[in-house]
């Protein structure tokens, strides 16, 4: 394996609570309703295909230019919620794990389908770590479509084959299974059974990688 690929939303950062927040919000003003299980089918999926989901859970029809203003809306209070985001948002296994992925040579990118993919590395100081960004600022078609992740393979100037994606959403499994990369799921797409591997946090990447039994403890890996 030569590269990895994270999902940013969910994997890196917690921002998929900052989504359900901006989506609830719409949904009461809508009478729509909305749930974790619900916003558990929107992880991976674009803003207007989000929308559309939660329209059509409740049977409601909007008209294009409503869907455009109600979307605009949720994207209003989601970054208004993007504000408060430090580099201490991350915690620090994932900070010692990207590092160490680093130094031992992999190439690091994000494929992400979030159009505030660079507010995001921005205001928490994630940017750094990675040599290329996939995000939905270069894509035209979202997860469970491989484009994002192919494109970040791409920029590293890597084969799908020699990519790792790490995902918390079903559809972000589904598309790196179909652009031809090793998925491994998180949180959300753990119990997913298309997961080729599935990890607890972050830092099982480097057990998992070089099948060497590496422990996370007091900030550094040990062997
Ligand atoms: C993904 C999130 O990362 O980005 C989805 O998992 C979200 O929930 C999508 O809808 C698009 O995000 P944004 O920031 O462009 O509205
Ligand atoms: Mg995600």
């Amino acid at each position: 394996m030569k590269g990895i690929i994270f999902d940013l939303d969910g994997v890196l950062v917690f921002t998929d609570k900052f989504h359900y927040q901006a989506w609830k919000y719409v949904a009461d003003e809508l009478g729509a309703p909305f749930d974790e299980t619900l916003n558990n089918r929107l992880r991976g999926v674009s803003r207007m295909e989000s929308l559309e989901i939660i329209l059509s859970n409740a049977a409601l029809r909007l008209s294009k230019a409503e869907k455009e203003r109600v979307a605009e809306q949720k994207n209003n209070s989601y970054r208004k919620l993007l504000q408060t985001l430090t580099p201490q948002a991350i915690d620090r296994d994932t900070r010692k794990t990207l590092n160490l992925l680093r130094e031992r040579g992999l190439k690091l990118a994000i494929g992400s389908s979030s159009k505030n993919a660079p507010l995001i590395l921005e205001k928490t100081g994630l940017a750094e770590f990675f040599d290329a960004v996939s995000d939905g600022n270069n894509i035209t078609h979202s997860k469970p479509d491989p484009e994002v992740f192919l494109k970040a393979a791409e920029f590293l100037g890597l084969e799908p084959y020699d990519c790792t994606v790490v995902e918390d959403a079903k559809a972000g499994i589904d598309a790196a299974k179909a652009g031809g990369f090793t998925a491994i799921g998180i949180d959300d797409a753990a119990g997913y059974t298309k997961c080729d591997q599935v990890i607890n946090r972050l830092s099982e990447l480097v057990d998992l990688i070089w099948g060497v039994n590496y422990e996370y403890k007091n900030d550094s890996f040990t062997a």
